[in-house]
């Protein structure tokens, strides 16, 4: 069976197959791009099949009869990766992989799909209500998985006491929510996790601090694009105990005034209210989320509290690692997920166009949570979407053409064995080649010119009679006979 056919047969096989997308942009990025830029009318029906699984025959046939074709976009919200979508993601992880090892973290990976269990948390979080679960062929509840901490932390608790603390690991990982789609925001995205655990002072946040930093600096972004909001969920802890609201609340009211500026503040009242939370402290709540300086916090919780000196510890330590300028205090931020019981932060686009562009803060107590003793941990999560949005705005996407360094060409048949053999050792020395056959001259000038290549060797049987082949240098347009022996 040719691979055409089989191909089609594939397709065919999938029931319900109703589009195919008209538009063939080239456009560099389209992946990141957001899915709002498929528009519906791009698309056109074909046909709407219900049709039940094609035996090869009945395939074959209906291909011959111009059945429909399958919907070639991905499900909603996820991405394909052409080249140059691929090259630019591959650019950016590389980034972080470098920003990482500058800081001494090492990698780990964990599967996508996990134990449901590991995901099930009471506080109300959205991330709970957007999982991809369902249940395996064995039974299992399992989900594809919106983060990548609680795997993180299953991990460091499988290897107990052989792990040395303190642990700094970082990940690259593929998360799922079923999110409502907006700008950077997709229902598949990769983050980027620096964690460390067994570190208890705010030393851990400032070095994950530097490690955003750097990568900020490293894409060209500098800090009057964007800002780094800081806050620790002590401030919220110690409103709580003025009020006396009981500790087991903390959480749930952290999820629910993290939705402050998303959702209006009736709504977080009532919300809080329901808690069981007085009017007088959602007020006095309110109040002090509203603060953006330290020294009105310390005039607000005294300069006794922990909150207070962690977050003064934090921002004297920016200084001496540089990066004072780049964050903010910002009592309104709470983060929307349940664990984090201290410092919190987020990165943001000065000019608020954007979602989040990273989010972290430290969670001393998420290993009780799954029946392990807890051990002080602080991290952050940076997605792959919003960076790409904001570069794109500042202009600063990379060129990142497909490169290749030699394009071997044998222009005859009878060439083709020693074309291979050109090829093969320019290879093994390390070189990318690119062996062309069955094409004319002309596309292949061409053709080296779109991939960028540097040099043509041509393989001609007058120079070969003389063990030799033309070597065209495409930048300096020069064109010499070499040995093959002195091909390099
Ligand atoms: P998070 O704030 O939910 O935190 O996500 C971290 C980052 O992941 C966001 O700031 C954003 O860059 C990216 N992100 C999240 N959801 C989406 C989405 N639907 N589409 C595109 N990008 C998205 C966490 O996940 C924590 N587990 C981070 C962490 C690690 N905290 C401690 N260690």
């Amino acid at each position: 069976m040719s691979a055409v056919p089989s191909l089609r047969h594939l397709l065919l096989l999938r029931p319900r197959l109703r589009f195919i997308a008209l538009s063939t942009s080239s456009s560099p990025f389209l992946s990141y791009a957001p899915s709002h830029h498929f528009s519906p009318s791009s698309l056109r029906v074909l046909s709407s099949s219900s049709s039940p699984t094609l035996t090869q025959e009945e395939a074959d046939e209906a291909v011959g009869k111009g059945s429909s074709l399958i919907d070639v976009n991905p499900p909603r919200g996820t991405r394909d990766f052409p080249p140059d979508d691929m090259r630019l993601r591959n650019w950016l992880f590389q980034n972080f992989r470098e920003v990482s090892r500058i800081l001494s973290f090492e990698e780990v990976d964990f599967p996508v799909l996990e134990s449901e269990a590991l995901f099930i948390r009471k506080a109300g979080e959205e991330i709970t209500q957007q999982l991809y679960n369902f249940e395996d062929k064995g039974g299992r509840r399992v989900v594809l998985r919106p983060e990548i901490t609680p795997s993180l932390a299953r991990l460091v608790i499988k290897q107990g006491k052989s792990v040395s603390l303190p642990l700094k690991w970082f990940t690259i990982g593929q998360c799922w929510r079923y999110e409502r789609m907006t700008r950077g925001r997709r229902r598949e995205h990769y983050q980027w996790n620096m964690d460390i655990f067994g570190v208890s002072k705010v030393r851990g946040e400032a070095e994950l601090i530097q490690a955003i930093v750097l990568l900020f600096e490293r894409l060209g972004i500098n800090s009057s694009d964007v800002g780094i909001r800081v806050s620790s969920r002590k401030v919220l802890q110690a409103v709580l105990q003025m009020y006396a609201i009981p500790d087991n609340l903390f959480t749930q009211v952290c999820v629910i005034v993290d939705k402050l500026g998303k959702i209006t503040r009736e709504e977080i009242e009532k919300e809080l209210l329901s808690l069981g939370v007085s009017i007088q402290a959602v007020n006095g709540i309110i109040e002090v989320l509203s603060l953006k300086s330290l020294s009105k916090l310390e005039e607000v919780l005294g300069s006794e509290e922990e909150a207070v000196s962690e977050l003064k510890k934090l921002f004297s330590l920016a200084e001496s690692y540089g990066y004072a300028d780049w964050i903010c205090f910002d009592a309104s931020v709470v983060r929307g997920l349940a664990y984090y019981t201290g410092i919190v932060f987020e990165a943001f686009d000065r000019e608020g166009k954007l979602r989040a562009i990273c989010g972290g803060g430290r969670y001393d107590r998420l290993l009780s949570t799954f029946g392990s003793e807890d051990i002080p941990a602080c991290g952050f999560g940076f997605g792959d979407a919003v960076i790409v949005e904001l570069l794109k705005d500042k202009g600063l996407l990379p060129d990142l053409a497909h490169r290749v360094d030699d394009i071997v060409f044998p222009l005859d048949e009878v060439l083709d064995g020693t074309a291979s053999r050109i090829a093969s050792s320019l290879r093994k020395k390390g070189r990318s080649v690119d062996l062309v056959e069955d094409k004319r001259l002309k596309w292949v000038f061409k053709h080296a010119e779109r991939i960028g290549a540097s040099r043509l060797i041509l393989v001609g049987n007058s120079e070969w009679e003389r063990g030799a082949v033309r070597v065209k240098n495409l930048s300096t347009r020069e064109e010499f006979e070499v040995k093959i022996d002195e091909l390099v």
